[in-house]
């Protein structure tokens, strides 16, 4: 059911943890199944020096959100938003079963709610950024 990638994140996920006084925080939950994933970032000089997550969420939510880390981390913000996205999260671990693709929305989402917040911190109007992450997003 799923490739040798998605089980090696599985059962081994990279960056896994709590950044105490992160500059950002995303946490979503899945409607469709009611997992939760939360990112923390590190960010210096608008690059992703360091993230962490914790998932309370199946095996293609762990590995996805495992691979985004590995996506964003040490990227500039703006390089980070290009690659973090669902289709190539899933692209990276060898694919996802069609009923799993929703999984890899969960990372997506949480590194750009992250993102938001840490504008947001920086007195950056949120609900500006948000349109804007999300709209790098729709361009892809
Ligand atoms: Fe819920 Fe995968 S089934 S995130």
């Amino acid at each position: 059911m799923y490739s040798e990638e998605v089980m090696e994140h599985f059962t081994n996920p990279r960056n896994i943890g709590v950044i105490e006084n992160a500059d950002g925080v995303g946490e979503v939950g899945n409607a469709k199944c009611g997992d939760i994933l939360k990112i923390y970032l590190k960010i210096e000089k608008d690059i992703i020096v360091d993230v962490k997550f914790k998932t309370f969420g199946c095996a293609a939510a762990i590995a996805t959100s495992s691979m985004a880390t590995v996506l964003m981390k040490g990227k500039k913000i703006e390089e980070a938003l290009k690659v973090v996205n669902s289709k190539f999260i899933a692209k990276q671990l060898g694919g996802l079963p069609s009923i799993k693709l929703h999984c890899s929305f969960l990372a997506e989402k949480a590194f750009k709610l992250a993102i938001a917040d840490y504008y947001h911190r920086k007195g950056v109007d949120s609900n500006l950024i948000l349109s804007k992450a999300f709209n790098v997003c729709a361009k892809q």
